[in-house]
């Protein structure tokens, strides 16, 4: 094993699963790695505590007329749930079939450390670096980054830099270089509906009472036409439309064809907003999706019962420039204006995140491109992203930098999934690619 792959080993070791407070210890010991291991390179590092997990900076020693460049990355993952499904042990990293299989092997420890290690390369091979860098990793990117902008609103000055980079999104297919120019935002939230004081007989009372659970289903179908378009009044109002380069480029992006999506997906057919493609629904359309819902009798056979109450929990992908606050307000709106009779409505919202848009041309941005080209011998697509980083466009707004969303996150990676994998090749190729970065932005 190369000393790079013992060095993602021991940090796939680390159970940082921000979430879950019985894993904040886990959470800090993977920090003080981070720590320990930054200025073992010879880099000044700090472990920041936060009131929730901790953020770690680190720099070298900045040179004025420099490009300054702000990496940034997370080192928390999400929970492995269900653990029955892995085929080894999440946190228990093996390689098999070329491949690194654990928990936040991709999202995001591999991509992420995959620059820290570029960096390392670049230190020993010459002794300095060609720009001004900043590393940023966070503890809490999978709980929508709750401490991170007054982080940054409190470290500005010393955070101030001329552009980003962040591996924490996809590559459409194995070897095709890929640049993110947008990701989607998101707001979230859980909608519970309530009747009777308690369970009842479903046939002492059924039929004269609402049952939530029946409720539940009308008002989720609410949230949908027929064709699956989202039915919330003035929810397409911002939404910015398609550009026509943009439609051009995206049809010849290989890995996002129908077939390709069918295959990846395991789905027997696809379905979404019609009028547009499958890589012009999830990179520049919003959606309305139920990520859990509950209420009534899991268990196994029948039981009749009439619940007390049943819930959903709901986010909403956004794009340019819809606000997820705006949305929200629209939801709340919509689920109070389409609640069955019978029952009542308690909606809790949560975190959320504003989209974001860049121009993949600006001079970073074909600086990006140059580096993506040198490593993997081809020309770069151009594609935004469905899934979001919220603190991306905070990024833009506190520190006034745009973010290079270079990733390396294959289809079959499985993120927030059982068997979380990561293949070598991407974990070597992304330590080239940091290399190759660095010298094409400081000449940018
Ligand atoms: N790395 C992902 C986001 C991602 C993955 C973007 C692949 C594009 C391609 C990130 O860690 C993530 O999962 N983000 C969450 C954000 C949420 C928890 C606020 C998401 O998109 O659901
Ligand atoms: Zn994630």
């Amino acid at each position: 094993m190369t000393p790079q792959l013992a060095d993602l080993f021991e940090f796939l070791r680390f159970p940082s699963v921000s979430t879950d407070s019985r894993h904040a210890g886990d959470v800090r010991g993977c920090a003080g790695w981070l720590v320990a291991k930054l200025s073992a390179m010879g880099l000044g590092a700090e472990l920041h505590d936060t009131p929730g997990h901790p953020v770690v900076v680190a720099r070298n020693v900045h040179v004025p007329g420099r490009c300054t460049v702000l990496i940034y990355g997370h080192y928390d993952v999400q929970p492995v749930d269900p653990l029955a499904l892995w085929t080894s042990a999440p946190f228990a990293p093996e390689i098999r079939d070329g491949k690194i299989w654990a928990r936040g092997a991709t999202d995001n420890k591999g991509q992420m450390l995959a620059h820290l290690l570029g960096v390392e390369q670049t230190l020993r091979d010459h002794g300095d670096l060609p720009v001004n860098l900043i590393f940023l990793f966070e503890g809490e990117e999978e709980i929508g980054s709750p401490n991170l902008a007054p982080f940054l609103v409190r470290h500005r000055d010393a955070l101030r830099c001329d552009v980003i980079a962040i591996s924490d999104t996809g590559m459409v297919a194995p070897g095709v270089p890929t640049l993110g120019y947008g990701l989607r935002g998101i707001t979230c939230c859980e909608a519970v509906l309530r009747g009777p004081a308690g369970d009842l007989h479903s046939g002492l009372f059924g039929g004269a009472v609402a049952n939530p659970a029946t409720a539940i289903g009308r008002l989720i179908a609410s949230l949908h036409d027929a064709d699956g378009r989202v039915a919330i009044d003035g929810f397409y109002d911002q939404v910015r439309p398609l550009e026509n380069w943009e439609r051009r480029m995206w049809s010849q992006v290989p890995g996002v064809g129908d077939l390709e999506m069918l295959e990846t997906t395991g789905c027997p057919g696809l379905f979404g907003e019609p009028g547009y493609t499958t890589a012009e629904r999830i990179w520049a359309r919003p959606t309305a999706e139920v990520n859990g819902l509950g209420g009534g009798y899991q268990g196994e056979g029948s039981k009749t019962v009439l619940p007390a109450e049943a819930f959903v929990k709901l986010s909403f992908r956004l794009v340019p420039d819809q606000d997820p606050q705006d949305i929200m307000a629209k939801v709340t709106c919509h689920l109070a204006s389409h609640c069955p009779p019978g029952v009542t409505l308690e909606v809790t919202s949560g975190h959320d995140g504003k989209p974001y848009v860049t121009d993949p041309h600006s001079r970073y941005g074909r600086a990006a491109q140059a580096a993506l080209r040198a490593v993997f011998g081809a020309e770069p697509v151009l594609i935004r992203e469905g899934g979001s980083i919220p603190i991306v466009q905070t990024f833009r707004e506190i520190l006034g930098a745009d973010s290079l969303l270079l990733g390396l996150a294959l289809a079959d990676a499985q993120i927030h999934a059982p068997n979380e994998n990561f293949p070598v090749a991407n974990f070597e190729a992304g330590i080239r690619l940091n290399q190759a970065l660095l010298q094409h932005l400081a000449s940018a």
